[in-house]
């Protein structure tokens, strides 16, 4: 028997990722324009990376922490969920976990049952439906709607509930669309929550990256929803903490025991290690949240000017958060996102990721990620000039 047959129906449902897969391609090619990866190009702030030698060093990282995370840690957390989201949490309501996703996986392991449906937004981030399926449940998407810059269907997502509906999972700002969901437009989801007694799970990895008048509005903010709500955060975006895995989540008094049970089999506790660099992230200097903000800002203002020189290939809404944006390929000559994608790898050398990696309304479009510095967009965007003109 070939091990293809040993492989659980759950693990074949998940696609191949498209983003591996063309990261893959750019290493068999020199000098790629990267705008591909979401991940932050700048290195942790160094007082942060000094606590977690320090902590090393005085011994503090050999053994596991509790599960639920460093006491002092989950502290300093509810202040900031407090001060910052506005939710009325404690320490004992914060779990920390093995970054966002884990966090995002141990609370969809614990409210879905085989059979279960999830509404999801589409396009969204892959993990969160991948993560539907390795619970045995089955993601049902609603299109967002693109031409009002990728906004929340509502009537859509009230359609979507059936009987079956657990809940509803979201990340905003959003993952591959940058669009930020309004207050308004989530004030409404939290309604149709409560209507139908669904768990909302968040996904707000980019919280502080907005821009414009766009602000980032916690749903478990509506006191109503502090009951119903598993809102998952991380240190990777805000602090450039990528590789450290560490993140949190929060949720009600009786979910916690909970999702901790689905948490402790899959990772035991966080990076103990890194639970100190994230205490150090909070407890220390802010500048390169606002630092990055700006950044970020700048990079999708060129991306955008040099979209528009493009006009006869991408249509593009403008991103009002995140680092990444979603145009519509308008001129594909016939072949679809994964391919036009290794096209421009082979032809123009810039790694793109291919739309339909983020769901079935995805194909049609590129992901582009604009934390990059500006010379890489300029670089890509020279290239793409010249192989359309
Ligand atoms: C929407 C979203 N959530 C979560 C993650 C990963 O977060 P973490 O590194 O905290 O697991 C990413 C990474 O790209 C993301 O885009």
């Amino acid at each position: 028997m070939s091990n293809a047959a040993r492989i659980s129906r759950r693990v074949q449902q998940i696609p191949k990722s498209a983003i591996h897969e063309m990261t893959r391609l750019s290493k068999e090619i020199e000098d790629v324009a990267f705008l591909s990866w979401a991940k932050p190009t700048s290195n942790a702030p160094r007082h942060i990376r000094d606590a977690a030698i320090r902590a090393i060093n005085d011994g503090l990282t050999d053994g596991y922490s509790e599960s639920s995370g460093l006491l002092k840690l989950r502290e300093e957390i509810a202040i900031k969920l407090e001060r910052d989201n506005k939710i009325d949490t404690n320490a004992s309501l914060i779990m920390v976990t093995v970054g966002a996703i884990e966090g995002l996986a141990a609370a969809v392991m614990s409210v879905v049952d085989p059979g279960d449906e999830v509404i999801l937004p589409s396009p969204s981030y892959s993990t969160h439906a991948n993560q539907v399926v390795l619970a045995s449940g089955k993601p049902v998407f609603v299109p967002l709607i693109e031409d009002d810059g990728f906004c929340l269907d509502i009537d859509g997502i009230r359609k979507a509930v059936t009987q079956k509906t657990r809940a509803i999972l979201y990340c905003s700002p959003s993952n591959p669309t940058g669009t930020v969901f309004s207050e308004q437009e989530l004030r409404q989801v939290a309604e149709i929550a409560l209507e139908h007694n669904l768990v909302v799970i968040t996904d707000e990895a980019y919280e502080y990256f907005t821009f414009d008048d766009n602000r980032h509005f916690s749903i478990a903010s509506i006191p109503e929803m502090r009951k119903n709500t598993i809102s998952c955060y991380t240190f990777t975006k805000t602090y450039a903490m990528t590789g450290w895995r560490i993140g949190y989540l929060c949720a009600a008094e009786d979910l916690i025991p909970q999702i901790s049970k689905a948490h402790i089999p899959f990772a035991i506790c966080a990076p103990v290690a890194s639970q100190y660099a994230a205490l150090a992230a909070l407890q220390g200097p802010q500048d390169c949240i606002a630092e990055f903000r700006r950044k970020y800002n700048s990079a999708r203002d060129l991306m955008c000017a040099r979209l528009d020189k493009l006009a006869n290939v991408f249509e593009y809404q403008q991103p009002g958060g995140s680092y990444l944006m979603f145009p519509r390929i308008l001129d594909d000559a016939g072949c679809d996102s994964g391919a036009f994608c290794r096209k421009l790898l082979r032809e123009a050398k810039v790694s793109t990721t291919p739309g339909v990696d983020f769901g079935p309304t995805g194909e049609g479009h590129l992901r582009l990620s604009f934390c990059v510095p500006e010379e890489m967009i300029d670089k890509a965007f020279d290239r793409m000039e010249s192989f359309f003109r």
